[in-house]
């Protein structure tokens, strides 16, 4: 059985890039009989960008409600809290203790923290914290605790799925086979979702819609995704358009051609955005409704997590036990 697992950062309130990149086709994977799902909130990772406890504590109240709303079976995937894991972080050690700096110095995140702080003229490490510098190595910890082959995510992850592989193969080859090497799942058509300002949708630009906003909140934000000065009649480019792009992740293929052509036949900005309202609406409304009703039942969410920790750990603790006694700590004998 291939085993999927993936996780979202616990700061703030889950988006269409999240759900699009991640939330979507692990859902659908976790359909599959043939597959064995692993997801779960990243509340360690949200430490490394985050320092508010309450947005960190309700982003993960909202995040476990969304992955709930949506239908994911609990029953069948393993839904925790990575927090709840104690291994993790362990194992997160071992690793540290196995990647190599250089690695760490190629990473995304922290490449794009060096240069801003370049551009400002600041000190090259200015505000980086070790968290942010080995946020790849928790994420292999994440990824290998549980042996993952398939990992879906949107394309900004794919980076730290290769590293977690490169520090699976270096462990393996010190330690003996110990770990699967992981595989990055990316849907192309949506591998990166525009937010309202046409760049990535994402909670460090502000530049979100959030999956399950109420309806009118919902329609204004879709209002505000920025269009080029086209007049009605026009024709307009899709492929440039982020209301295409959008569309594009929510509709089907017929929908999709169709939309081709009324931008091509010079559809009204404001026309184009009201049937991108009615499209993601008529498909978020029924799960919104149990959004709402769970995020009113927290202690409801907690009992759900609890269970899903003590399934997660029935495959953490042996590993661990295994790995620890692989690397050489064990008990006197
Ligand atoms: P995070 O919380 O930033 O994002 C969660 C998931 O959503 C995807 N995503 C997007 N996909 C398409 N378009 C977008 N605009 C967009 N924005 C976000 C992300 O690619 C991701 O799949 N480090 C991870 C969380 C994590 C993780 C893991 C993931 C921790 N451990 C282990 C997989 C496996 C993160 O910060 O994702």
């Amino acid at each position: 059985k291939a085993r999927v697992l993936t996780g979202i950062t616990t700061t703030g309130t889950p988006h269409l890039g999240n759900y699009v990149g991640a939330i979507r086709p692990a859902i659908e994977a976790s359909k599959q009989e043939d597959s064995e799902s692993f997801y779960f909130l990243a509340d360690f990772h949200a430490l490394i960008k985050c320092h508010d406890p309450e947005m960190v504590h309700q982003s993960s109240r909202e995040i476990a409600a969304t992955w709930l709303a949506l239908g994911l079976d609990t029953d069948n995937a393993v839904f925790y809290r990575q927090s709840d894991i104690p291994e993790i972080p362990e194992l997160c050690w071992l690793l540290n203790c196995m990647a190599a700096k250089g690695l760490m110095n190629r990473a995304h995140a922290y490449k794009a923290a060096v240069a801003a702080n370049q551009e400002a003229g600041e000190d090259p490490d200015f505000g980086v914290t070790m968290g942010l510098y080995s946020y790849p190595v928790l994420m292999a910890a994440d990824i290998l605790m549980f042996n993952a082959d398939k990992v879906p995510v949107g394309k900004d992850q794919i980076q730290h799925v290769e590293m977690a592989r490169d520090i699976a193969a270096r462990f393996n080859h010190h330690y003996g086979q110990h770990f699967t090497l992981p595989e990055a799942v990316v849907d192309d058509s949506v591998a990166v979702l525009q937010g309202l300002d046409g760049r990535k949708m994402s909670k460090s630009y502000g530049n979100t819609i959030p999956l399950f906003l109420p309806e009118k909140k919902l329609k204004k934000h879709i209002n505000k995704i920025k269009t080029n000065l086209l007049e009605p009649g026009e024709p307009k480019d899709p492929d440039t358009s982020t209301v295409f792009q959008i569309w594009q992740a929510f509709a089907t293929e017929a929908q999709t051609a169709e939309m081709r052509q009324a931008f091509a036949d010079g559809i009204a900005w404001g026309e184009a955005k009201k049937q991108l309202f009615e499209l993601i609406n008529g498909q978020v409304a029924e799960a919104r409704e149990r959004y709402e009703a769970l995020l009113a039942d927290p202690d409801h969410i907690e009992e759900v997590l609890q269970k899903g920790a003590v399934k997660a750990r029935a495959y953490s603790q042996p590993l661990l036990e295994r790995l620890r006694e692989a690397v050489g700590i064990r008990a006197m004998k």
